[in-house]
């Protein structure tokens, strides 16, 4: 299970750091290459000579190192390996996790990862026990973040026993090999394995000045949730955001974008695809000559002429690629009027096999609320599919995606 896997190994300040040393050997023993990352309090208990030379790696110590840094290296660090390890993982590192503070390497690294994580907790008994400790692991939890141990006895400082003893080296194993068992059994029978889903979400943002922009009022909820059921389908998931408010989903490699020029550009370098959606509320218009500087009020009581350019249509121009349309490709049409034949006309003129159509007038409380009716516009019909939450729409278009390529695949 363990072979040939890349593991970054955090290390953090606390006195179980020296079974650090044994746990590397033991990944090695199984064939997997520990790559070490420690933090400063970890160097008190253990160096990084004794790490390196049990890792045969370089070991990264440093956020602002020149040599790895040049080449992005905490980014790399965070994405180019199989697992992020942390053994042991102290209460500090864990609250900070929580916060998404990245004041260090291990944490940029943390913040920055799509990979899966497992944390190895060691701290006083008291410090496990403390209500912020164990709300923070609750919330790393639902974050999908995976925990071996702690285990229950004696601890260093004299006299003090209980639940907080990093788990010893071959529990930290065992648990490593059942998280790559557990996502390749899940990736392995599932109906989007090996497929890439490539998804848009949200609004763009179209400057006018270095402060003003013209936005619309998409949350990007339903375009996330779609990322989401992709990847639970099995699928390799590409999401490309524009601005909101939501946290990247776990395990999505999520490209952040504000306009639609930058959201295109974006979507062209993700592909191939097999599946694509175009969930985003792409902005129709960006203003010609974006002002240098901020417009001001010029006294005469007559506000500036904004001249609006038409943006690119993202979905139209994939949907016209060549070589590298999307074996599925589908679009959403939210509209205030005549839904159904709106939905048809962009379903021609932006040559996509399927558009999602939905009431967006103010009254559905659909734009930005967690509810959504769509109604589905194909070549062959139209399907009205009952009021659900995002979450229910996103998992049941994924369905039909992925019942559509095999379809196509059996014929
Ligand atoms: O034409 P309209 O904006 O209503 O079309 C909506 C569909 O087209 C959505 O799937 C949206 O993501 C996509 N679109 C796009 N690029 C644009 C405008 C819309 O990809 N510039």
């Amino acid at each position: 299970m363990l072979n040939g896997k890349a593991i970054v190994l955090i290390i953090s300040g606390g006195i179980a750091a020296y079974k650090s040393l044994d746990l590397i050997r033991r990944l090695k023993e199984r064939g997997a290459r520990v790559i070490p990352v420690m933090t400063d309090g970890a160097r008190e208990f253990v160096t990084p000579l004794a790490v390196g030379a049990l890792s045969a790696e370089n070991v990264f110590t440093d956020l602002f190192d020149r040599e790895a840094e040049h080449d992005v290296g905490h980014i790399r660090l965070a994405r180019d390996h199989d697992l992020i390890l942390i053994a042991p993982a102290t209460a500090n590192l864990l609250a900070k996790m929580v916060h998404g503070i990245a004041d260090d390497l291990a944490t940029a690294v943390l913040l920055a990862t799509n990979k899966p994580v497992l944390a190895a907790p060691a701290m006083n008994p008291k410090m496990w026990q403390n209500p912020a400790t164990l709300r923070n692991v609750a919330k790393l939890e639902e974050r999908g973040i995976r925990f071996v141990g702690p285990a229950s006895g004696e601890m260093a400082e004299k006299g003090e026993a209980g639940i907080g003893r990093m788990s010893e080296p071959l529990e930290i194993v065992a648990a490593t090999e059942a998280l790559f068992r557990d996502q390749a059994m899940r990736h392995a029978g599932l109906p989007l394995a090996g497929k890439h889903v490539l998804i848009t979400s949200g609004p763009t943002h179209e400057p006018i000045d270095p402060v003003r922009y013209i936005a619309n009022r998409s949350s990007g909820k339903q375009g996330h949730a779609l990322a989401r059921a992709a990847f639970d389908a099995g699928a390799r998931v590409t999401l490309v955001s524009g601005p909101v408010e939501l946290p990247d989903p776990a395990n999505v490699e999520t490209v952040h974008v504000e306009t639609a020029a930058e959201m295109l550009k974006a979507v062209e370098a993700n592909l191939p695809a097999d599946i694509a959606i175009m969930a985003a509320a792409v902005a129709d218009w960006r203003v010609a000559a974006e002002g240098s500087q901020k417009i001001k009020k010029d006294g005469s009581g007559q506000p500036p002429a904004l001249a609006l350019v038409e943006n690119p249509d993202i979905l139209a121009t994939i949907g016209h690629h060549e070589s590298l349309r999307p074996r599925l490709l589908i679009g959403f049409a939210a509209e205030t009027q005549n839904l159904i034949d709106n939905a048809r006309a962009k379903l021609d003129r932006k040559n996509a096999d399927w558009i999602i159509a939905n009431d967006v007038s103010p009254e559905t409380g659909i734009m930005g609320g967690d509810a959504n009716t769509i109604r589905l516009v194909s070549k062959s019909g139209v399907e009205d599919w009952p009021e659900m939450n995002k979450s229910d729409v996103a998992r049941r278009i994924i369905e039909r995606a992925a019942q559509e390529m095999s379809d196509d695949a059996a014929s």
